[in-house]
């Protein structure tokens, strides 16, 4: 876990451009530390306050045309170049009704403990900011189903407030939130490379130490869909899924469509090579022997 403090914002304005450019520049995408290297130019640029009023206003002025800042109504696409993206996530309070408390407590992970399949930067953009409690594992140390022992290490909480820049780093940085004492925004610098959301996330029983659930995420959405085909298929499905489970980066899509291919043509579908390239991993190797089991 790591965070950098500051004092005293300066008074040089960044803009967002710079600090994409910069990112280009500066961040190794091999190793998602260096992003703190980029904390105090977004902690300059977390003192602009109209960077997210811009995107609210261009968004109400041309509705028409279709959003192409706010992916969800808790998160706004600032910018992007490259393998990098800036995005304002806003921390609303929760609701009293219990229902609808429950349900954006979910959207929001307030309360449940997950890892991230991107690494990123956040400052506090706005009101007092959130507290945070965090953890780390080693994903390479842990067959990722649900249910599957991990090894935590405690890192204690922490606040997002208007002086701190916490890092979190893929696979690695376990965290949740609580929901802050009012409404509050945070600006992020997400690293995102080519196969970034391809990959699982998961939520983690911390107190049992082990793997609780997926997130649901593209990664998951992809293994919903491959559910069709089941259904649906010809002899061209039958390729596409060979590809899939030699090719994604995905474990458990490319055991899914392992599975799937052999329901659907029978074992010899599957050839030596191509299973493989589908179990190149421990997490595939796991999920796959639970198939097996199952069957
Ligand atoms: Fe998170």
């Amino acid at each position: 876990m790591r965070k950098q403090l500051f004092n005293r914002r300066p008074a040089r304005e960044v803009g967002v451009e710079e600090l994409l450019a910069l990112a280009q520049r500066e961040v190794d995408p091999r190793e998602p530390a260096s992003l703190l290297a980029l904390a105090e130019p977004l902690y300059r640029l977390a003192g602009d306050p109209g960077l997210l009023q811009t995107c609210i206003n261009h968004s109400l002025a041309y509705w028409r045309q279709g959003s192409t800042h706010f992916y969800s109504s808790q998160s706004c696409h600032i910018a992007s170049r490259g393998n990098f993206a800036i995005r304002i996530n806003l921390w609303p309070l929760l609701p009293a009704d219990p229902r609808r408390r429950a349900i954006l407590a979910d959207v929001l992970s307030y309360f449940d403990y997950h890892d991230h399949n991107f690494s990123f930067i956040t400052a506090n953009y706005f009101g007092p900011g959130y507290e945070t409690e965090m953890y780390s594992y080693r994903r390479g140390a842990v067959a990722g189903y649900p249910g599957a022992p991990v090894e935590l290490d405690y890192h204690g909480r922490h606040m997002l407030d208007a002086n701190t820049v916490l890092l979190y780093e893929q696979f690695h940085d376990i965290h949740m939130q609580l929901p802050p004492a009012r409404l509050s925004a945070s600006l992020n610098l997400m690293m995102t490379p080519e196969n970034a959301g391809l990959t699982d996330q998961f939520y983690f029983d911390v107190k049992r130490g082990r793997i609780r659930d997926y997130v649901a995420s593209s990664s998951h959405k992809r293994v919903n869909a491959l559910g069709f085909a089941r259904h649906f298929h010809d002899d061209r499905t039958l390729e596409l899924l060979l590809r899939i489970l030699e090719t994604h980066p995905c474990s458990r899509t490319r055991v899914e469509a392992g599975r799937l291919l052999v329901t659907l043509a029978g074992p010899q579908a599957l050839p030596a090579a191509s299973a493989t390239k589908m179990l190149r991993d421990p997490l595939a190797l796991a999920l796959w022997s639970r198939t097996a089991a199952v069957e």
